[in-house]
């Protein structure tokens, strides 16, 4: 007989069916607005179908039975909470006065672009990706300057997705912004340290400031690594020199604790002139970051979300195996770009030789899934489709089952 830990507890909490609708879920009661149909399984916006870690729950709770909700002040320990996960999960000892906190990853990308660039500044872009890259650069009327990634064969014979270091070189000359998505959104890359290596020596040479978006980089996978780049740069650099420091990273417990409705995220900011100009941009649009529940949220989970954590990891990892090998068995047509990181699948359906439109709807009204179009994520993403498994796997194979049938 086995003892019963509490990984099997809490994998039962992950195959939990949890009734979305009414809650005001975007995923799921945004159905009818976003795919014209309410007969969808929605496997869309980043967000899971788990309850959150326990500890996350209690905190809340115990919030809300204070019964005024006044303006608030983040606490010191929750700074402590935060430069405690770096250490441990990513070896980064981040200083207290480097991490800004900010209302989410999305306006923390507009921020930067608006704070730390001119208009008609050069901002890099690596499609496809998480399409509020784009728009960042465009809102604040900066130019849009795109290295696409490389779809190509690695050392094993798997299709993945690399960085063209050439075409970068040619970009960055014109270039005062590069956007790094990492872990990648929606192609599941992992960078690995020689690829960033190289990110970081063509940065220096054309001094460009990089911003790092590593909301995903806690949602990796046993057979991954990730490497957060701000440390990496600063192992480079002597600790006498007197180089600003170019890197800013937005991390945020919101994708790894799926709790992103609560909107707080951070970014670690080690140069002060940049902090500065952030801080004052942030003053000058007057917009109140923390509130009473966010505040608790973030803390709780990072202080205790751990094991939750690696449990759901475990939790996805079953659940990505099992449906690689059913798309690798049952549709030719179709290739699954095996995930590194996140719980997001990236499929490639060129195969089946639909146009973007047709594509889309084949995949809602025939095999009834609310999926996100890869044309969203700009150019590369054209032919494919993001699929969300943050949700049982029971859900991920009756949904997978329901593709297999569409396509006979
Ligand atoms: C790469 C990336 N950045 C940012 C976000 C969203 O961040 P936030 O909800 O904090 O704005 C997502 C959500 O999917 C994402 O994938």
């Amino acid at each position: 007989m086995g003892t019963h830990t509490l990984s099997d507890s809490l994998n039962h909490t992950f195959d939990q069916i949890i009734l979305r609708e009414g809650s005001q879920s975007l995923k799921y009661d945004g159905k009818l607005q976003t795919f014209g149909a309410n007969d969808v399984t929605p496997m869309w916006v980043a967000d899971m179908d788990f309850a959150i870690p326990e500890a996350i729950t209690k905190a809340l709770l115990k919030r809300a039975n204070h019964p005024i909700f006044g303006y608030t002040i983040a606490p010191e320990s929750l700074y402590e909470t935060l430069i405690d996960w770096l250490l441990l999960k990513h070896h980064w000892q981040v200083k207290r006065e480097w991490i800004v906190l900010t209302p989410g990853v999305v306006p923390s990308l507009n921020l930067i672009v608006a704070a730390l660039t001119v208009e008609n500044a050069g901002v890099i872009v690596q499609p496809p990706v998480y399409f509020p890259f784009f728009s960042a650069v465009t809102n604040q009327n900066r130019r849009l300057i795109e290295n696409p990634l490389v779809l190509q064969d690695d050392s094993l014979g798997n299709l993945q997705y690399q960085m063209n270091f050439a075409q970068l070189d040619d970009c960055a000359k014109d270039a005062k912004l590069l956007m790094l998505c990492s872990p990648h959104n929606p192609v599941g890359r992992v960078w690995r340290k020689d690829e960033l290596q190289s990110l970081l020596a063509i940065a220096k040479k054309y001094d460009l400031i990089i911003l790092a978006d590593e909301i995903h980089a806690d949602l990796v996978y046993s057979n991954a690594q990730h490497i957060s780049l701000s440390p990496l740069a600063s192992e480079s650099e002597p600790s006498s020199s007197n180089e600003p420091h170019c890197i800013i990273t937005a991390v945020s417990p919101s994708k790894t604790f799926n709790i992103p409705g609560l909107g707080l995220s951070a970014l670690i900011v080690p140069n002060i002139e940049y902090r500065q100009k952030i801080v004052a941009h942030l003053d000058k649009i007057g917009v109140s970051v923390t509130n009473p529940f966010n505040l608790v949220a973030f803390e709780a989970a990072y202080r205790e979300g751990g094991d939750w954590l690696n449990a759901l990891m475990a939790y996805l990892q079953s659940t990505v195996d099992a449906a690689v090998a059913f798309i690798q068995a049952y549709f030719p047509q179709i290739n699954v770009i095996r995930p590194q990181a996140t719980y997001l699948l990236w499929l490639d359906c060129r195969k089946l030789n639909l146009n973007d439109e047709a594509l889309k709807r084949f995949f809602i009204e025939e095999a009834k899934l609310g999926l996100s179009p890869g044309a969203m994520f700009g150019r590369g993403g054209e032919g494919f489709m993001r699929m969300n498994i943050g949700t049982s796997k029971a859900n991920v194979m009756a949904a997978l089952t329901r593709l297999k049938h569409a396509l006979a």
